[in-house]
This record gives C-alpha cells, sequence and structure tokens, in this order.
C-alpha cells in the first residue's frame, strides 16, 4: 500500500472535531452578535469543511440565537474552497436567485457566485436576502476573497427583531394595517450607467432566458406575481403585490421587521453614503454624496422616475421622508460592522438577521456569496421547532461509511451556566456511554474501506479519541465536495 503524505496540521493535532478543536469568541467581547469560530489547532481547509460538517447542529444553534457566525482564520482562499466549507455545513444549497443585485456564479463552482457586481462605492441598504419573495433562503453565507485595504467595505449587520421592537407603536400599527406594495420591474437589457442597483439587472439575466414565455412559466411554478410586459416596445418586465411588512421567525417565533422597503426608496441610497460618511469621515464619501443626492433629487424627487423595486403603503400612498427616517434610525442604531479577513466566512440566519455593503473606494475587494433552500414566509404561524431540526444522521458517500452523530462537549458551548466542574463529570458521563456504542460500530466497521486510498477505519468518532487515522481525514473531507 503507497503511504499518503498527510498535512502536517492533521499530523500534529487535528485527529478529533469536537467543539474543543475551536476557539470561540465574540466580536467584542460580549455575547452579543456576532459569535466567531476559529482554529485552535488546524486552519486547514481539510480540517474547516470536516468540522463544520460534523458540528453543523451546534453551528446552526449559534446563528439561531446570535443571528450570524464567523468562521475566521482559517486558510479558504479561493471560491472552490468556500463552497466546499459551506456545502459541509450546509448540503442544501441553492443556485437560483430572484434578487436585485446582478451576480456572477464563480469559475470551479455550482453555488458560489460574486456578491454584487455593483461598484464597490455604492452602498447596498440592510436587507434580508430576498425578503420580498415568499421563500426567501433560509441562510446565507458569505466569504471574502479580498479584503478591502481601504476604509469601508465591510459587509454590515442588523438584527431585524431588534429594528421591530425599536419601532414606534404608530408606524408599526400604520405599517401592519397598510402594508407594503411592491413594484418591481426590468428592461430587457440591464442599466448601465445609475444609481439604482436593481436596474443594472436586466430580466434575461434574472431568469436565465430571453423568452417571455418562459419567464412567466417560471414565476407561476415559483407562485410569484403576475407578470406584466409594459412599455413602448411592451418588454419590461412588472410585478406589482402587496405583502406583509413583519414576519414571525419560523423557528422562534420572533417578530422581525422583513421587508425591502427602506432598500429601495429613492432616498436611500445619498443618506446610505452620509451614514458612512458619518461612520469612517472618508472624504469621497461626501463628494459622492452631494452628488448621488443632487442626481437623485432630479430625477426621482422632481421628475417621477421609478426605482426598479418601488414601494409604497399597500394603498399606493408613498412612505414619507420622516417615515424613512425614522425606519433608518431603529436600523443603523442595531447595526454591526466587522472589517473582512481574507478567507472568512460570514454565516447569517436570513430569517432574523439582515446584511448590507459599506461603499469602499478599493475596487479590488472581492467578497462571494451562497444561499440555503428556500423558507416559506408564514406571518401568522410558527413552524414547530422538530420540524426544522438539523439532521446529523448523515451518511457520507463513500463506501458505506456511516458518520455517527456529533459527540459535544457540554462546556464549550458559550452560553451554557454549567460550572467546569459538573460539565466535566457531564462530559465524562456521556462519552463513557458513547464509546461504548462506538466501539460496537467501529467494530462492525474497521474493515470498511475507504475511497481508493486502501486506508482503514481505524476508530470511527469521538472526542476522547482519533476520528479517523491521519491519511483518511483529509478523503473523507473530500467527499463532500
Ligand atoms: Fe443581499
Amino acid at each position: 500500500m503507497t503511504s499518503k503524505a498527510p498535512t502536517t496540521a492533521l499530523t500534529m493535532q487535528a485527529k478529533t472535531f469536537g467543539l474543543d478543536q475551536v476557539n470561540v469568541s465574540f466580536l467584542e467581547g460580549k455575547h452579543t452578535s456576532p459569535l466567531v469560530i476559529s482554529p485552535r489547532w488546524d486552519d486547514s481547509v481539510d480540517f474547516v469543511a470536516t468540522w463544520l460538517h460534523l458540528n453543523r447542529s451546534w453551528v446552526e444553534e449559534q446563528m439561531l440565537a446570535y443571528g450570524a457566525v464567523y468562521i475566521r482564520g482559517f486558510l479558504i482562499s479561493n471560491p472552490p474552497e468556500f463552497e466546499r466549507a459551506v456545502n459541509a455545513l450546509q448540503p442544501k444549497l441553492c443556485d437560483a436567485y430572484r434578487g436585485t443585485s446582478p451576480r456572477t456564479l464563480k469559475e470551479g463552482c455550482k453555488y458560489a457566485f460574486s456578491a454584487a457586481d455593483a461598484p464597490v462605492n455604492f452602498p447596498i441598504a440592510q436587507h434580508l436576502e430576498m425578503s420580498f419573495l415568499k421563500a426567501p433562503p433560509r441562510n446565507l453565507y458569505f466569504g471574502c476573497m479580498k479584503a478591502s485595504s481601504k476604509p469601508g467595505g465591510e459587509t454590515s449587520l442588523c438584527d431585524f427583531r431588534k429594528v421591530y421592537r425599536d419601532l414606534s407603536p404608530q408606524l408599526r400599527d400604520k405599517l401592519a394595517t397598510k402594508k407594503i406594495k411592491y413594484s418591481r420591474r426590468h428592461h430587457k437589457i440591464g442599466e448601465r450607467f445609475t444609481y439604482d442597483v436593481g436596474a443594472m439587472l436586466g430580466w434575461p439575466k434574472l431568469f436565465g432566458t430571453s423568452d417571455p414565455k418562459e419567464v412567466e412559466r417560471i414565476t407561476q411554478e415559483e407562485d410569484g406575481p403576475e407578470v406584466q410586459w409594459v412599455g413602448k416596445n411592451q418588454d419590461c418586465f412588472l410585478q406589482e403585490w402587496i405583502d406583509e411588512p413583519f414576519q414571525q421567525h419560523p423557528i422562534t417565533g420572533e417578530q422581525v421587521w422583513f421587508n425591502h422597503s427602506q432598500v429601495f426608496h429613492w432616498t436611500t441610497f445619498s443618506m446610505e453614503l452620509w451614514y458612512s460618511f458619518k461612520r469612517i469621515r472618508d472624504f469621497n464619501l461626501i463628494v459622492h454624496f452631494i452628488m448621488v443626492t443632487l442626481f437623485t433629487f432630479i430625477k426621482y424627487g422632481l421628475l417621477g422616475y421609478k426605482m426598479a423595486l418601488t414601494t409604497t403603503f399597500g394603498d399606493g400612498t408613498p412612505i414619507t421622508f420622516s417615515e424613512m427616517s425614522e425606519i433608518r434610525r431603529a436600523i443603523h442604531k442595531n447595526m454591526v460592522y466587522s472589517r473582512w479577513q481574507k478567507g472568512d466566512i460570514l454565516c447569517i440566519d436570513n430569517f432574523s438577521t439582515s446584511h448590507g455593503r459599506q461603499p469602499t473606494y478599493d475596487r479590488s475587494r472581492q467578497v462571494i456569496v451562497a444561499w440555503s433552500h428556500p423558507c416559506n414566509k408564514k406571518p401568522a404561524a410558527v413552524v414547530p421547532r422538530e420540524e426544522a431540526e438539523v439532521d446529523m444522521n448523515v451518511v457520507l458517500k463513500s463506501g458505506n461509511v456511516r458518520v455517527p452523530d456529533l459527540v459535544e462537549s457540554p462546556d464549550s458551548t458559550p452560553s451554557t451556566t454549567l460550572t467546569n466542574k459538573k460539565a466535566q463529570e457531564l462530559k465524562e458521563l456521556f462519552l463513557n456511554d458513547s464509546f461504548k456504542n462506538q466501539m460496537a460500530l467501529a467494530g462492525r466497521e474497521t474493515n470498511q474501506k475507504i475511497g481508493n486510498s486502501g486506508a482503514v477505519l481505524s476508530c470511527v468518532t469521538l472526542s476522547s479519541v482519533d476520528f479517523v487515522t491521519e491519511a483518511t481525514a483529509p478523503e473523507i473531507s473530500q467527499t463532500m465536495r
């Protein structure tokens, strides 16, 4: 049998994949969003992909609790490596995109796209991804391929549960009563010179076809609003619909600000530049702010042009500047910024926590994105938690090797209230029982071969013992590509 040289890091440390193999912290040293998971011993792509796969349930619990989780400090250097790590955490990635940002699939990937092809000095206001659809993606995953070397460029976060709570009861009631009306229009060819990011996206690119009948078929299949063809040549795509401004979180039932009204208000672009200037004091931003304010005031305020996605109250009356200012204040009050680091993965619960892009003047910034399966919005109903639980009984498609459930260290959970002594007792008790079970399983599987290596699985899994032999660990993670 030819021996395969294992990676240095795996030889040195990473023979187990328990929670004790990573560091867990918070951005500002407090138990507030986002949580940060970073390597303790092993920063390789093999390790992080395997670790995310085996600890998926725990990571998703943290996403639920904190809204967002950074996977930071691992050696993820290109889009395929990002996609591999994210796919290990989330097997149900999706490639259908009905959002408003122009995006491009990254080379060598099936699910990783450029986050937004609009110029990086354009701010993108906080939003839940595709929140105006009936079924937005459940989770989002951003990856940093190159951080901005100049001020700005963060993918900012905001807890939209807090935004709901911070709005005045009067505005909440008005929105709940009147609801929100969306008008979405895309020309056949996207505009190049515009501040309206949605207008850059032509409908053939949005739907992957230039056949209007096929577009109608797709929207019907997705249970979307009826498509109208308007404009001089009857080739401008238009949908209009009324939606709820708030939704209940599908698992926790919490009320969430859940709409795109402030994202596409005609005053938003310049106001986001203003907020950015106040935060980082970049002189470029104030110049940009003045230009955009003049331009948009004339185009949308005086001449009456419409944005690609226009929002009003459900009865067609405009959301006033004063009401929009209150919404913006509630959002900016709750925003969190972290400068990207190359290789970062940012995992976001798209039903509680919004994202946005802070403008920067470093054009080389590269951030990519993947998203998970859609989840129906259910304003009046809460999905029973057990329906949304993650199935950890994953079978790796490598021969018939079965990876048993995660063994968690009870004292590793950041929010635990256990004392160290009690946690250690529980852990030993748990591992003892698990050890017996796993040994019985290992006894049945020790003669099974993995992949083409001929390597033998020496021990199935346990936090306290080796997961697999050094030579087989990379091969197991390869199967998750
Ligand atoms: Fe987005």
